[in-house]
């Protein structure tokens, strides 16, 4: 808008307002000064920005014709347009009709022209009723729609069956009621916006008619970080844990050796979790410096002839294979160093560890698997501890994420016996999935540590990704990690919960 036009604009409602002392609704200015709707509005914005004027708002709604609404408005809709072409007692069949006239009869045109009564229909065929007079009332409530588009004019019913048919849809209008704000005049007049020293310098600021702060103006939106629904999870089930008494691992190492994730969990070297198909080997450097060479031995000895009640797998053991380095495929890898230190101390005693970070494996990627995952660990240490200790712990910490109901089916790890794996009941879904896997730390692992006879370990592992995607309702992967991340989810997020009752 040119500034003379504005100025003339503005003037003109100013004018206006001074005869009338209230314009009930801005509506009446469009029809009677010809301004067209968008441009009167930013003319009463910035005339309210200096205080000539308030607004109240008055919001309506109003019927808007769709592209189709608009064709059906023109031509008639397509149930009416078929009727005419069909002849009258032939019976057509759809395929034939939408290759001649290119026009498909969908299932809504079909229950469109039976309910009508304009012709009866076959499973792949369509014959028009003979002598049946046709009147195109929709067509006629779309015309009359567009002259009006009050949306309480019409038959409730029908606006909604046209909304439905995506015919028409809804216009959101405001317009306002317009009253003389403190600064009111009946024309614009220059104010200015800062006193300079100029205006100081010959008390010319004396003459001159100064703008009024704002102090309602809404300041430039500050966009802080996101929280990651990840890390939002991560919190929550750190919480959880500080709650039941566990300290956190040190986690902050990707690289680990084959000996910390594999040998020293009494995971045979053959194990095909070690095959280079699931485990990303590291190529510089290719070995870890240092192990505990006397624990090493101990591991070795395990490994090849058993010990602590068994015979071992009988094999030749590779220190080689054991010193290479990897990328930690679980979080247990970091679980069997705390222990071998708790091993190491001269007094043991009980303790409550966890960690919940990434772990990585070569896995073949899809909707719901990444090569990379964070993974949460529970580990507990303490005398003569079992299988019934372990469940219990479960019913108190599954509950606690929002999981009350949970089966267990027993499974297989080298580090564990027993192992179980975990189910819970998942109120969204209706029904048991997997959450994680658990047992009770063998003593092939423990005894080479260090670890008392009667202390026994108990270990768990879950994903955080599964529970994280459930929560927030995401159903890809690669929605909630890299760089397809959705951001504006990543906002809006509502802080994390994980109770039955809440969702
Ligand atoms: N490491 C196991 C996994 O990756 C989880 C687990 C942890 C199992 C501790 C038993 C004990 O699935």
């Amino acid at each position: 808008m040119e500034d003379a036009e504005k100025k003339d604009l503005q003037n003109t409602v100013l004018k206006k307002l001074e005869e009338v002392e209230t314009i009930e609704n801005s509506e009446s200015l469009e029809t009677e000064f010809n301004i067209d709707h968008d441009k009167l509005e930013s003319i009463l914005k910035s005339l309210v920005v200096d205080f000539y004027i308030e607004l109240q708002p008055i919001k309506r709604q109003e019927i808007r014709l769709t592209e189709e609404g608009q064709e059906c408005a023109e031509k008639g809709t397509p149930e009416f347009r078929i009727f005419n072409l069909l002849e009258p007692g032939v019976e057509t069949e759809k395929v034939d009709f939408h290759n001649t006239h290119g026009i498909e009869i969908t299932k809504q045109i079909i229950s469109k022209l039976k309910l009508n009564k304009w012709a009866n229909l076959g499973k792949s065929s369509v014959t028009r009723l003979e002598g049946v007079e046709a009147v195109d009332s929709d067509r006629a409530i779309l015309e009359e729609m567009l002259a009006d588009p009050t949306p309480t004019k019409y038959d409730n019913k029908k606006v909604k069956e046209l909304k439905n048919r995506k015919l028409i849809k809804f216009a959101s209008i405001t317009s306002y009621t317009i009253t003389k704000g403190v600064d009111f005049a009946p024309e614009v007049v220059e104010r200015e916006a800062e006193l300079t020293i100029d205006l100081l310098r010959n008390d010319e600021y004396k003459n001159k008619i100064f703008k009024k702060f704002n102090v309602l103006a809404k300041g430039i939106e500050i966009d802080g970080g996101h929280l990651h629904p990840l890390l939002k999870v991560r919190t929550l089930v750190r919480d959880i844990f500080f709650e039941m008494g566990f300290e956190e691992m040190e986690t902050g190492q990707y690289v680990e050796s084959s000996f910390w994730n594999f040998d020293a969990l009494f995971q045979p070297q053959q194990h095909p979790a070690r095959d280079a198909h699931d485990t990303f080997f590291i190529d510089e450097p290719k070995y870890t410096k240092e192990v505990p060479a006397d624990y090493m031995e101990r591991v070795k000895n395990t490994h090849e002839k058993g010990g602590y009640g068994s015979i071992g797998y009988d094999y030749d053991w590779s220190e080689d294979e054991a010193k290479k380095n990897i990328l930690r495929t679980h979080t247990t890898g970091v679980s069997s160093k705390v222990l071998y230190k708790l091993g190491q101390q001269e007094k043991f005693e009980p303790k409550k560890y966890f960690s919940i970070d990434r772990v990585f494996r070569n896995e073949t990627l899809d909707a719901t698997h990444l090569a990379e995952f964070h993974q949460v660990e529970g580990v507990v240490a303490d005398y003569n501890i079992g299988l019934s200790n372990l469940i219990e712990m479960f019913k108190v910490f599954f509950k606690k994420i929002g999981i009350d109901k949970l089966k267990f089916k027993p499974a297989y790890n080298p580090y564990t016996e027993p192992s179980l794996e975990i189910f819970g009941y998942h109120p969204k879904l209706g029904k048991y999935v997997e959450i994680g896997n658990s047992g009770v730390f063998r003593p092939e692992m423990l005894r080479p540590m260090g670890l008392p006879e009667n202390v026994n370990v108990l270990g768990w592992g879950l994903g955080l990704e599964r529970p994280t995607m459930i929560y927030y309702g995401i159903d890809n992967i690669r929605e909630l990690f890299g760089h397809q991340a959705d951001m504006k989810k990543t906002k809006s997020n509502s802080v994390c919960y994980m109770s039955t009752k809440d969702k």
